[in-house]
Order: structure tokens, then C-alpha cells, then sequence
């Protein structure tokens, strides 16, 4: 299984060429962080990943990926139900009984510390709560190429460390994970760092603005 870049480059109508000549491969077995500031194209080198975004030059090869797992920048959820119905549902999806999926969402939910909050509704939820639930979520559902869009965006800085570290042994469990982030923590917690700003065409560097990360 794995996931390869041939050559992608991309542009927006509006935009610079973001990135090109980005080559690589990436398999299971370590976390891959996607960094640079805030508008190189992060968020849209995922969605190429992902196939939902189509290059302009280039080709993505995904080879045994049958389940793609996304976790979006900006937490979203059903405001009355609980956490742990949150993270319940894709096993319930799968065919799980609630009672073999419970002990299951529990676990997820223990790896980003959020087994206090399984009871609360997720309106009651702080924003960092929720995101780390997304997470939780992402990691029940067992995808093969788990894609991370900015995970510590909403964290205090002794959160994002613990989520960051769980994020760069996630891939040990088998699946591709690839986290984009501009966060130095998140980063140095991966052990392979696909640096966008490697990969701006010269006299571009200025294009990207280090404006406040957490919106897109
Ligand atoms: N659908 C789109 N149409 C036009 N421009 C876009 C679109 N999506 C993103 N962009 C622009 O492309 C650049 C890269 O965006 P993005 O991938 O979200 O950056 P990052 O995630 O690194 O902050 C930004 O300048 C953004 O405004
Ligand atoms: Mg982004």
C-alpha cells in the first residue's frame, strides 16, 4: 500500500504556482507532516492526495488505498448527541453491535485523552475538545490514507503536544497518515517532513503570508 507523487505541481486561476516538481512516496509505518506557512498549499496537496482536487501537472498514484480518512481543520459534529456517539458511529456504520463498539471508541478516545468527556454533548464540547474527537473518529474508522488538515490549530500548546506525538505513532497501526501542519511541535513529532517552501518556484517566496493559521 501506498500513496506517490509523480511531478505534481499546482496553481489556482489567481494564484501563483504553489508547489512544484513534488515527487515522493509515502507507506505505512511512519507519519508524514506536510509543513510550511500559512497559503503554500497544504490544505490543497491533501485534497490532491485525496483525489478531490485535480492537478495541473503531475499524477497521484494511490496503490491498495480503498478507505480515505480526512479530519478537517475546523471540528464539526451533531450539537446534541455525546462524544462517544461520535466516535461509535462508524463502527456502528461498519456492522459493529454497540457493545463490541463501545470498548473500541473508549480505546480511540483514551489515545487523545478525551475518555473524561465521552458523556458530554458535543455542543458542550471546548474547540480543542472537539477537534481531538475528530481524531478519536478518524482513527475508529480505520482508514487506509488518513489525511490531518492542521490537528493543533485549536490547542494549548501541552495538548498539542500530546496529540502531536500521537499523530507521528499513528502510522505504526497500519495506515498512511500524512498531517499538514505549520506547527514546529506537530512537525518535529513525524518523522518524515515534506517542506512546501522546498518546493515554491524561485521568486515565489513572498506569496505565501504568515497570517494567522486557523481559518481555512
Ligand atoms: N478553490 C480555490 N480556488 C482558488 N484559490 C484557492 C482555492 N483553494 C485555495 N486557494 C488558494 O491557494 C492558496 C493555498 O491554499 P491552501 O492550500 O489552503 O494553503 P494552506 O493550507 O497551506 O494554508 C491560497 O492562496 C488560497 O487562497
Ligand atoms: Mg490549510
Amino acid at each position: 500500500m501506498f500513496v506517490s507523487a509523480h511531478g505534481l505541481a499546482h496553481r489556482f486561476p489567481g494564484t501563483d504556482t504553489l508547489f512544484e516538481h513534488l515527487d515522493f512516496t509515502i507507506e505505512p509505518g511512519h507519519t508524514v507532516a506536510i509543513c510550511g506557512p500559512s497559503g503554500c498549499g497544504k490544505s490543497t496537496l491533501l485534497s490532491i492526495l485525496a483525489g478531490w482536487e485535480r492537478p495541473v501537472e503531475g499524477t497521484v498514484e494511490r496503490s491498495g488505498v480503498d478507505r480515505i480518512g480526512w479530519v478537517f481543520q475546523n471540528p464539526y459534529g451533531v450539537p446534541e448527541r455525546s462524544a462517544l456517539d461520535h466516535v461509535v458511529f462508524p463502527l456502528l456504520a461498519k456492522g459493529e453491535r454497540r457493545r463490541d463498539a463501545e470498548p473500541e471508541a473508549m480505546a480511540a478516545m483514551e489515545l487523545f485523552d478525551l475518555g473524561y468527556a465521552a458523556g458530554r454533548r458535543f455542543s458542550d464540547l471546548s474547540g480543542g475538545e472537539a477537534q481531538r474527537l475528530m481524531l478519536a473518529r478518524a482513527v475508529c474508522s480505520k482508514p487506509d490514507l488518513l489525511l490531518v488538515d492542521e490537528p493543533t490549530a485549536q490547542l494549548d500548546t501541552r495538548t498539542a503536544h500530546s496529540v502531536s506525538h500521537v499523530l507521528g505513532n499513528l502510522a505504526g497501526q497500519g495506515m498512511i497518515v500524512v498531517v499538514a501542519t505549520h506547527d514546529p511541535d506537530t512537525r518535529d513529532a513525524c518523522e518524515r517532513v515534506i517542506d512546501l517552501a522546498d518546493y515554491a518556484p524561485a521568486g515565489n517566496q513572498t506569496s505565501a503570508t504568515p497570517e494567522r493559521e486557523g481559518t481555512r
